[in-house]
């Protein structure tokens, strides 16, 4: 049986948050596609939104390792459903980088921005639609180094992978 849970969770600040969700993404996109679990992940003002999908049982051990994870705390499922067939399928993680459509989201239900740990039930669904339309995000911690050194001094550090 196959399933989609989403949860939200706020992140502890411990370390450099590019290197945080660079580690982060590339664990779950090597072992979410050994588990054949698939989904996306949000990060913005402090705050994860991620849907997992897959088998049950494999979506259910996943979260609970994830839950236990100490860089975040907070972790609070917004919805878990069955499903008849996974909609995150062509990512084993998809991320999105920070967008103001999803902050207007969040306005337009009357929360001052990104704060999915508030979010109802049937609300959940209305991000995933937004979600699902955004391009894929790659964090590639080595290209901020890079541009560091880069002779015209080009640098997009944070900005460019965290707002757009
Ligand atoms: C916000 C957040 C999302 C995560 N998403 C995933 C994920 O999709 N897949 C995954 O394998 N690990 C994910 N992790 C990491 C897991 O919590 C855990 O560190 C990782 O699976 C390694 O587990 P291990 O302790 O068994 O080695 C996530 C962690 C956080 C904080």
């Amino acid at each position: 049986m196959l399933i989609r849970l989403c949860y939200a969770s706020n992140r502890i600040d411990h370390q450099d948050l590019l290197k945080d969700l660079s580690d982060l993404l590339a664990t779950s996109i090597r072992r979410n596609r050994a588990n054949n679990v698939c989904g996306v992940l949000y990060y913005a003002r402090g705050s994860f939104f991620q849907c997992l999908e897959g088998e049950k049982a494999d979506v259910e051990k996943l979260f609970n390792c994830i839950s236990q994870d100490t860089r975040h705390t907070n972790v609070k499922i917004l919805s878990q459903e069955t499903i008849l067939e996974t909609t995150f399928h062509d990512w084993s993680m998809k991320y999105v980088q920070e967008k103001k459509e999803i902050d207007l989201f969040f306005k337009e239900r009357n929360y001052p921005f990104f704060q999915p740990t508030e979010l109802k039930e049937y609300e959940v669904d209305g991000l995933l639609k937004i979600l699902l339309t955004k391009e894929n995000s790659v964090i590639n911690k080595s290209d901020e180094d890079n541009q560091q050194q880069s002779p015209k001094g080009y640098r997009r550090g944070y900005s460019g992978y965290l707002s757009s």
